[in-house]
């Protein structure tokens, strides 16, 4: 059979479930895996799906059964796995073939491969973990125009829908859609520990049993916060463990794992010289997390850091987790509008808004205010509904800040996101100390304030 109208390779858990889900949407793909085995057990469990799919053994086999011009979707790890596989699917392609990276690949491969392998390449960003996957991810799109109207019509019939309108969009030209979707992760990091930090107070602080923390992450969820992962942090939250009978969020290892991306989002914040301070503490915090011996020595070593709140009401630490959220969100946006400044990408932030509205792990009602509010203007922060939110939750945040700090209980990404607010808000800041030690170490110059004149040396020069 030679008349499927998109391939698909690596059936793994995301690769199988976005293969049913094209094949559920009326589209005939073909698929082939490493190991024939998974392909024949993909169809076998396919169902009444099977008749949409088509299974092959050999890449000469899945390249057969395509109808012209090709389309293959790689849903392979992201890495050498992914230049391994074009470098063997190249030479049975012809002009005018795509191949089209579905993985979490680094932009910057994607940028590479666009313009350096001998076949078309588009790059794009899926996010919604295995049920997105299966039932309607959030797509990301990078690569040309004629890329896209090539793969529209599959990518918007199988994303996820918020009102009705897919969350598929073409973003931007090559990597674009790749750093989209490492920004998504970055803040997918950000809202998770922000939300961890909030768990651990409730924890050490107010001494709330595990199903009590869910029931306030359920109550928050039906308000300002209501979001996937808020949901799910409720859920996961009161969830009992088969073995002992007490909360399974008890028994779980406080050690975070992690494959990347947000510590690539924080690495090229860095390149760009855009601030996202509650990215970069979300990342650090996993990797402190993943210290986990180092740090029962030092709890020896220097007393444990579980301490008392005092009685801190449930609606101030809502106001704060809303308050960093916030300032989590306006790094990321600011971020994405930097790259595609420097790169001249031409990516419409609050577009990026519109496809996070729903499919993606980061989904949430307080996007579609976000999307809104891009529309009118450069950042979240020349937003009055937005600069009314932070004003109101500000005193929120500091107030659990200060009351963690005092307890000895870590609050690193909450405290990033009011270091941020109350430098970018502190109108003569301290950098002329810092311009006055650079100059006195190695004359680097700095401006005068009062007659603007640059290049200035005291007289230590
Ligand atoms: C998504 C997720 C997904 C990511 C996992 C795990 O949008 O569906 O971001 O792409 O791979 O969440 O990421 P870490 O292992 O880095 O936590």
């Amino acid at each position: 059979m030679s008349g499927s109208e998109i391939g698909l390779i690596g059936l793994g858990t995301m690769g199988a479930a976005l293969a049913l889900n094209i094949a559920e949407k009326g589209f005939r793909i073909a698929v082939w895996n490493r190991t024939a085995e998974k392909t024949r057990a993909f169809v076998a469990e396919a169902g009444p799906l099977a008749a949409q799919i088509t299974a092959t053994e050999t890449l000469e086999d899945l390249v057969a059964a395509l109808a012209r011009p090709r389309a293959i979707i790689l849903m392979v790890p992201a890495g050498q796995a992914v230049d391994d596989q074009i470098a063997a699917l190249a030479p049975l392609l012809d002009e005018g073939d795509l191949i089209v990276d579905a993985g979490n690949a680094n932009f910057r491969d994607t940028d590479r491969r666009v313009a350096e392998a001998p076949v078309r390449v588009m790059g794009i960003g899926v996010s919604g973990g295995e049920d997105g996957a299966r039932h309607g991810p959030s797509i990301m799109a990078g690569g040309s125009e004629a890329d896209w109207a090539r793969m529209e019509p599959v990518l918007t019939a199988i994303a996820a829908r918020h009102e009705g309108v897919p969350c598929a969009g073409h973003v931007g030209p090559a990597g674009a859609g790749h750093f989209v979707k490492a920004v998504h992760n970055g803040i997918e990091y950000a809202d998770m520990q922000l939300i961890a930090e909030v768990y651990g107070l409730m924890r050490d602080g107010l001494g709330m049993h595990a199903s009590a923390i869910g029931s306030v992450f359920d109550t928050w969820n039906a308000g300002v916060l209501r979001s996937y992962l808020v949901e799910i942090s409720g859920k996961v939250a009161d969830t009992t463990d088969a073995a002992t009978g007490g909360p399974l969020l008890d028994v779980i290892v406080d050690a975070a794992g992690q494959k990347g991306t947000g510590r690539w989002t924080a690495i090229e914040a860095q390149h760009l010289g855009t601030p996202v301070p509650v990215i970069e503490a979300a990342v650090a915090a996993r990797n402190m997390s993943a210290q986990r011996d180092r740090r029962a020595r030092l709890a020896e070593r220097f007393g444990g850091t579980a301490g008392t709140l005092p009685d801190l009401p449930r609606e101030v630490l809502e106001q704060a987790l809303i308050c960093g959220k916030v300032l989590c969100y306006v790094q990321g946006f600011d971020m994405i509008r930097a790259a595609s400044d420097a790169f001249g990408w031409g990516i419409d932030p609050s577009a990026v808004a519109r496809l996070w509205r729903a499919g993606c792990i980061i989904r949430s009602d307080m996007l579609d205010d976000m999307a809104a509010a891009l529309e009118r203007h450069e950042s979240l922060l020349g937003d009055a509904g937005f600069a009314d939110r932070l004003t109101a939750s500000v005193p929120a945040l500091r107030q659990v800040i200060a009351g963690a700090v005092t307890a000895g209980l870590p609050v690193p990404a909450l405290s990033a996101a009011l270091g941020y607010f109350d430098t970018m808000r502190q109108a003569r800041g301290t950098a002329n100390m810092i311009q006055g030690q650079r100059d006195f170490f190695g004359l680097h110059g700095f401006a005068r304030l009062d007659t603007g004149a640059s290049g200035q040396h005291g007289p230590w020069a």
